[in-house]
């Protein structure tokens, strides 16, 4: 990743070879109008030719050979009055792309006093700055001399006292990005190399790289723990269903309980994906969120008590496959009719969140890419937020708000329970038809915790992938869920 520092010193004497200045459509930013100071009247004139009046994202770049910063970058935030931290991120990643093809190194000015606020503006500039720069290319062997790299980066501070505030900024900004790219590598990794044995050999890297608590159950131990409906799901792979289980603990701190679905691929099984099968590699994008948010929340030494609990598993068609109509028991005692086969996720969560709940959580959140119908009802510019309880519900959106992982509700009344009741067993893993398909999906998993009234459900499957460029997000794995729930664990 690209490395940050914060200095102290002015713009005009300051040598770079690019500086790189956000500017409001409504008014001027101090840096603005402090170039437009050391130049002649070149960003007049910019503006009256519209070519850069400060537009939310607008971007121009000049020659400058006569200043010690040999190119300047315009980036515009819009109306002073509506930008805000995504706005800052947004326009971060939007200057990194246009930087790289020019220059290794770029500078932001910060001119003025320490206002209020600067840690948090320079956080969102870092995460927007390492966000909008991540590339996947692992698998990429030809033309990889024609990518032009950034090397660092620097945030220029006027005042002494601004130095503190920045680099906290930065730091903070670092840590989560790197969480979240990290994240996103193991979701863009295909499941030859993603899946449930490379899943726990990256747990076993994160616990030694954090000192944190893991266990792995393997599948003799699924069985001995009546865990019927995971090992159902996972028979069908060669590569055994395992439970993977880590622990972050600081004492004093409440237990927050998470699970993730680790589904490493998704065929649908017997009920086999008609499309979006080349996406299926994705379906671990919960576990994988939440191994980003251990590896940020262990990396800022946050005061929390975080247990997560992943299962991972393929869903492929074999001899040994489930098969559509089975019952299969989960380790909280219920029984499950398999009415497809390719609403897996909650059969391998019902007995994530049941082993959950015996470790008597103060909260319990799961997240997963549980449905093709969160992408129907939302599309990828947010999570869905599913909960009997109004609080918890409201703080996981909020943490997302100000963290940049956008969220909404979706209802979940005791009407939808009765589409899940089963003829033959307690409950099947499909709603009425495919009607309300994510609250389908959320009072399913209901049925598997022991207290409902403290626990939330996630539905990322729309939001772990971007199918479009945005500017801090590339096509691919977003990386949902790593700042937010990060958040929303330190605030706990
Ligand atoms: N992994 C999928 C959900 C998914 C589909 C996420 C497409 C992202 C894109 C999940 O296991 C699934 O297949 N769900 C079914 C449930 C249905 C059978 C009730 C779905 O959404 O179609
Ligand atoms: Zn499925
Ligand atoms: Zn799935």
């Amino acid at each position: 990743m690209v490395a940050g520092t914060v200095t102290q010193g002015t713009l005009d004497s300051y040598r770079t070879g690019m500086l790189v200045v956000f500017t409001y459509e409504d008014a001027d930013s101090a840096e603005y109008k402090q170039v437009a100071g050391l130049l002649k009247d070149e960003l007049a004139e910019l503006k009256k030719a519209k070519e850069f009046e400060g537009k939310k994202l607008q971007a121009a770049m000049l020659r400058t050979p006569q200043l010690p910063f040999r190119k300047l970058l315009l980036v515009g935030l819009g109306k002073q009055k509506e930008a805000d931290l995504e706005t800052l991120r947004r326009a971060a990643g939007t200057a990194v792309k246009i930087v790289r093809e020019f220059s290794k190194e770029f500078v932001v000015p910060f001119k003025g006093a320490a206002k209020k606020g600067l840690a948090e503006a320079t956080q969102a500039l870092a995460e927007g700055i390492l966000l909008g720069d991540y590339r996947f290319l692992r698998y990429k062997t030809q033309g990889l001399d024609e990518i032009k790299t950034l090397k660092s980066f620097t945030f220029l501070v006027e005042k002494k006292e601004m130095v503190n505030p920045a680099q906290s900024g930065l730091a903070r900004g670092a840590i989560l990005a790197e969480a979240v790219n990290y994240t996103r590598d193991l979701v863009n990794t295909p499941a030859a190399d993603m899946g449930p044995a490379h899943l726990e050999a990256e747990a076993r890297k994160l616990a030694k790289k954090h000192g944190l608590k893991l266990t792995i159950f393997q599948e003799a131990e699924l069985k001995k723990r009546k865990m019927g409906a995971i090992v159902a799901v996972g028979k069908s792979s060669a590569v055994r269903p395992r439970m993977i289980i880590l622990e972050y603990k600081r004492p004093g701190a409440k237990h927050l309980v998470f699970c993730g679905k680790g589904v490493c691929y998704d065929s649908g099984g017997y009920n086999l994906k008609q499309k979006m099968l080349e996406w299926m590699k994705d379906d671990m994008g919960g576990a994988a969120a939440l191994l980003g948010m251990l590896d940020a929340l262990a990396s800022l030494k946050a005061k929390a008590h975080v247990t997560v609990v992943i299962g991972a598993v393929e869903n492929l068609i074999s001899g040994e496959a489930y098969k559509t109509g089975d019952v299969v028991r989960a380790m909280n005692g219920k029984t499950i009719e398999v009415a497809n086969t390719d609403a897996e996720g909650r059969i391998v969560l019902a007995d994530c969140l049941s082993y959950a709940s015996t470790l008597k959580p103060d909260t319990l959140i799961d997240i997963a890419t549980l449905t093709g119908a969160a992408m129907s009802a939302l599309g990828p510019n947010a999570a869905a937020v599913l909960s009997p309880n109004d609080n918890l519900a409201e703080s996981i959106i909020a943490a997302g708000d100000t963290s940049g992982d956008r969220a909404w509700r979706i209802p979940m009344w005791d009407d939808y329970k009765e589409d899940i009741k089963s003829d033959i067993a307690d409950v099947k893993n499909l709603g009425f038809s495919f009607y309300a398909g994510v609250t389908a999906g959320a009072v399913f998993l209901q049925e598997f915790v022991s207290k409902p009234e403290d626990w939330a459900h996630i539905d990322i499957g729309a939001a772990v992938q971007e199918e479009r460029e945005r500017p801090y997000i590339p096509k691919g794995a977003t990386g949902w869920g790593v700042r937010s729930l990060t958040k929303f664990v330190e605030e706990c």
